[in-house]
């Protein structure tokens, strides 16, 4: 795939948002909608895309991430179901942690679907704690067009670690 290619970060742009839709359809079962990704551009959020060098049309993952007071909130972070386990997501968590450190946060805060383990995973790996539990946080229509109701793990760690 993109083995022997260098791998940019950039900023998403409106006109990305219909890609990240395909995307974003494949990848959950409650997807954002094009409004809520514009939204985010919109407010300023840290908008992330993950691209092969000179060819930004080619989206491998992406990260919404909204930055508070001494505090980042990830809101979203996908990678493209071609290109699953290579590493991306945990190389975009490391560029939002720096980016998180420049913006003088002090920690990431994070919800996760408790049915979710492949995230969970990765947040795990990268350090992150379980710090609560927010019930029937994210509701959507199922397959069957019956009514899911998910938990939400609320997990959180230190922007700034003593081993990094
Ligand atoms: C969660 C997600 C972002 C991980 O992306 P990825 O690029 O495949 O992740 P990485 O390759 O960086 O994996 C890093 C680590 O996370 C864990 N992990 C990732 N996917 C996993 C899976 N399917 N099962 C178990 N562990 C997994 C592993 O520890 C992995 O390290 P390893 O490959 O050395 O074992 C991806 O599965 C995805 O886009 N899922 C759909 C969208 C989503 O649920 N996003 C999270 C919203 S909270």
């Amino acid at each position: 795939m993109h083995d022997k290619k260098t791998i940019i970060f950039s900023k998403i742009s409106p006109d990305d948002v219909s890609l990240l839709q395909i995307i974003e359809k494949q990848a959950y079962p409650n997807p954002w909608s094009e409004k809520i990704m514009l939204d985010c551009i919109k407010a300023g959020y840290q908008c992330i895309k993950m691209t092969p060098e000179n060819e930004q049309e080619n989206i491998l993952a992406y990260a919404f991430m909204m930055m508070g007071h001494e505090e980042s909130h990830l809101l979203n972070i996908t990678t493209a179901p071609a290109f699953l386990r290579q590493g991306l997501a945990q190389k975009m968590l490391h560029r939002l942690l720096l980016i998180g450190r420049i913006n003088h946060a002090k920690q990431m805060i994070l919800e996760v679907r408790s049915g979710n383990p492949a995230a969970i995973a990765l947040y795990q790996k990268q350090g992150f704690k379980k710090i609560g539990t927010r019930k029937n946080y994210y509701q959507y229509p199922g397959l069957n067009g019956e009514r899911i109701k998910e938990d939400a793990i609320v997990m959180s760690r230190a922007v700034i670690t003593t081993d990094q």
